[in-house]
């Protein structure tokens, strides 16, 4: 394709159906380009026409709304992905907001606010739904946008700009009015009707590829999980929504004297602002329409869990200021969780990987906080002793805000007559061996190791991502291999019979194809996954590294005695006896002997060379839940290296790594003392050379 082919097209035509064909043309070369670009790495032509291509589109869509698609150029950003999240931080903090529980407290509130102005009443109150999503801040520049950012711990969040630029609702260019720089904030959050065709997608292609459908739980952590994906075009597919509620920094614009007329303005430069914000002139009025947020609470297309509460005009907000946490002039009003009554069908009890055994619900469904609930728990034996549920009752649901639905309690009055209070099960629904409680702790265990639960808790956690990944092997998958017999350790695996799974409905010749070849692969994983996906106590992902650079070959480790292994670095008795003892047992010697025959990895890759030292000296402290690493894991890596990860920030922290939901108080000390705020790539760069990238 011609890199000027659309420099001599003709412009959009004034209807909509040269508009259209023209919009196609540009797709087309746009999509070639970006190929050339991003994929190929060898443009054809200079970015700065591939940008007026984009603009000539965006002109078009923002002409003719109804021709804007979601594969449009101008929502995806078909780029390279991006390793981490870099940290933003925000000129202005992005603060948090004070609650009130009741009306009473609403008014407390409302007392302080007039005292604080020297009893000069409010003359209007802005009141507007507390939106269940994520806080993001977005900085346009002369109308074009330039930067999304997280909230993150409020002075520091992390840059989510492609992923911004995917959603539908966030112009990518405001009105002809707008000023020089406007940073403005708000809420992206899920549609309930997009959370719902979401979950449809993911079971109707699990179901096409013969894979278990992993379904979303709530739209709010779906939407945080989708702004945070490293790849933009899965944001993109994730349909997100955003309404924005407050300025940031602005240079330029015109005199605002209210937060209506600023949500007023904003939307007349093309954001969304929400249309149920109102202006009322009494905390009584606001009272009122609290009460009918909470009437209406399920006729809206979206979760809210409060209404927010500010004072109208700008300079009184501005005299009443903040505290360290939050603004004076606003608050949450947080509806109360919702609670709902059903029947309860049954009581059972769900054995956990572990063999901790769980009390659950069986409910009639029930639609609770914007989701169908059909099981909700009931903790342990002891809650439901308390709670005293029994099957046949109406009972209290509640979720409240928590992807968990428990059980609140019977409804007395119509407890059926007759009824006798449950009975925790004496012995294990799935094997039948006795249930065991320790003295002094509420939780009731299978202790039988070949419960056929706890075989599956192994099999799942050798085939966890960071072991043996190995794709394609399910939960539902391994619960079949297993009830059918056709496995009954992590060895047999290897030695599957695939063609016998054919006879299952939930296998075709590709999705058997697709778990054969991801077995054959997981063969070549390292030998630290491997002792990672064993599961020897004390032996967490670091450590089974550590245990594989430190003796090189499985054999070595077998034939270790416990002394060798005490004196590896980092490893006290405790491990080092764990370890022995686990290699001792008969039945762990003949799983490696299998393994070692499948053809697994049982050397180490550079065998006898344990870690560099690269962190000598070096305090690296972790925060947050990163993508590559566990929560341990990230740490027993600053160890190995021989590194420091203490649990807090101080001047002599050499650099803190942030992952995803970080702890705002390291954030915030590491940023007022100097210390450099890293993201997971530029922590593997730490870990490899000791030092920090670029
Ligand atoms: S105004 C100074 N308005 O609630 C803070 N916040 O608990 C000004 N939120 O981080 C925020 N809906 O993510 C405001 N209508 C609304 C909101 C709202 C939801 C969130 C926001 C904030 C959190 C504070």
């Amino acid at each position: 394709m011609a890199a000027k082919s659309h420099t001599s097209s003709p412009s959009p035509g004034d209807d909509s159906a040269g508009a259209a064909r023209r919009l196609a043309e540009l797709k087309a070369t746009i999509a070639h380009h970006a190929e050339r670009y991003y994929e190929l790495d060898d443009p054809e032509i200079p970015d700065a026409d591939y940008d007026d291509m984009l603009r000539e589109v965006l002109g078009i869509e923002q002409a003719y709304p109804e021709l804007v698609t979601p594969d449009s150029p101008t929502r995806m950003i078909g780029g390279p992905r991006n390793e981490a999240f870099a940290p933003v931080v925000h000129e202005m903090a992005m603060m948090s907001l004070h609650n009130a529980f009741s009306i009473d407290e609403l008014r407390a509130w409302n007392d302080r606010v007039v005292r604080r102005l020297e009893d000069r009443p409010v003359p209007a109150y802005a009141t507007e739904p507390k939106f269940d999503g994520l806080a993001i801040s977005l900085r346009y520049e002369n109308g074009l946008l330039v930067q999304g950012a997280t909230r993150g711990n409020g002075r520091v969040g992390e840059d989510v700009t492609r992923n911004v630029m995917t959603i539908t609702d966030i112009p990518r260019r405001l009105g002809h009015e707008a000023p020089r720089v406007l940073e403005v904030r708000g809420e992206v959050y899920m549609r309930l009707s997009a959370f719902a065709a979401l979950n449809i997608r993911q079971a109707e292609s699990a179901e096409a590829d013969g894979r278990e459908p992993k379904l979303f739980i709530n739209p709010r952590n779906t939407a945080a999980g989708s702004l945070r994906q490293k790849d933009p075009s899965i944001t993109a597919e994730r349909d997100l929504s955003f309404f924005c509620y407050q300025l940031g920094v602005v240079d330029g614009g015109p005199e605002l004297t209210s937060h209506t007329n600023t949500l007023e303005w904003l939307g007349s430069l093309g954001l969304p602002v929400n249309e149920h914000s109102r202006s009322v002139g009494s905390i009584d009025e606001v009272a009122e329409c609290i009460a009918a947020f909470e009437a209406g609470r399920h006729d809206f297309d979206y979760e809210f869990d409060g209404v927010v509460v500010k004072v109208d005009d700008l300079g009184l907000q501005a005299e009443l200021g903040a505290d360290a946490k939050a603004p004076r002039w606003a608050i949450a009003y947080k509806l109360p969780p919702e609670e709902v009554t059903t029947g309860l069908l049954d009581i059972e009890v769900s054995i956990g990987p572990s063999g901790q055994v769980t009390p659950f619900a069986r409910l009639d469904t029930v639609r609770v906080g914007g989701v169908d609930v059909s099981t909700a728990t009931l903790h342990n034996q002891d809650q439901v002793a308390v709670k005293d549920v029994r099957p046949g009752d109406t009972v209290i649901v509640r979720r409240a805000g928590d992807v968990i639905p428990e059980v609140v309690g019977p409804v007395l009055s119509a407890r059926p007559e007759g009824s006798r209070p449950w009975r925790f099960p004496r012995n294990c629904p799935v094997c039948g061996e006795p249930l065991m409680r320790a003295e002094g702790v509420a939780a009731t265990f299978c202790v039988n190791f070949h419960c056929p639960r706890q075989t599956r808790g192994r099999i799942e956690h050798f085939a966890g991502r960071y072991a043996m990944d190995i794709e394609w092997l399910g939960e539902k998958n391994v619960d079949l291999f297993v009830t059918e017999g056709l496995v009954s350790d992590v060895a047999d695996l290897y030695t599957l019979d695939f063609d016998r799974l054919l006879e299952f409905d939930r296998f075709g010749q590709k999705s058997v194809d697709n778990l054969r070849d991801a077995i054959e692969a997981s063969k070549s994983r390292p030998l630290g996954n491997l002792l990672f996906g064993l599961r020897i106590p004390e032996i967490g992902q670091v450590n089974a590294q550590t245990l594989a650079s430190a003796f090189g070959s499985m054999d070595r480790i077998t034939a270790a005695s416990v002394d060798d292994l005490a004196a590896v670095d980092g490893f006290g008795q405790v491990i080092a006896e764990s370890v022995h003892e686990w290699f001792a047992r008969p039945d762990a010697l003949d799983l490696i002997g299998r393994l070692s025959e499948a053809g697994l990895t049982m050397e180490a890759a550079v065998p006898d060379s344990p870690v560099e030292k690269t962190l000598e000296g070096k305090a690296v402290v972790v925060s947050g839940t990163l993508d590559g690493y566990t929560r341990d894991g990230a740490k027993e890596a600053i160890v190995a290296r021989g590194g420091k990860s203490p649990g807090s920030v101080s001047r002599k922290t050499f650099a803190l790594v942030v992952g995803a939901e970080p702890g705002a108080s390291k954030v915030a000390k590491a940023t007022g003392v100097g210390v450099p705020v890293i993201g997971e790539a530029a922590f593997k760069t730490l870990l490899d050379t000791g030092e920090l990238p670029g």
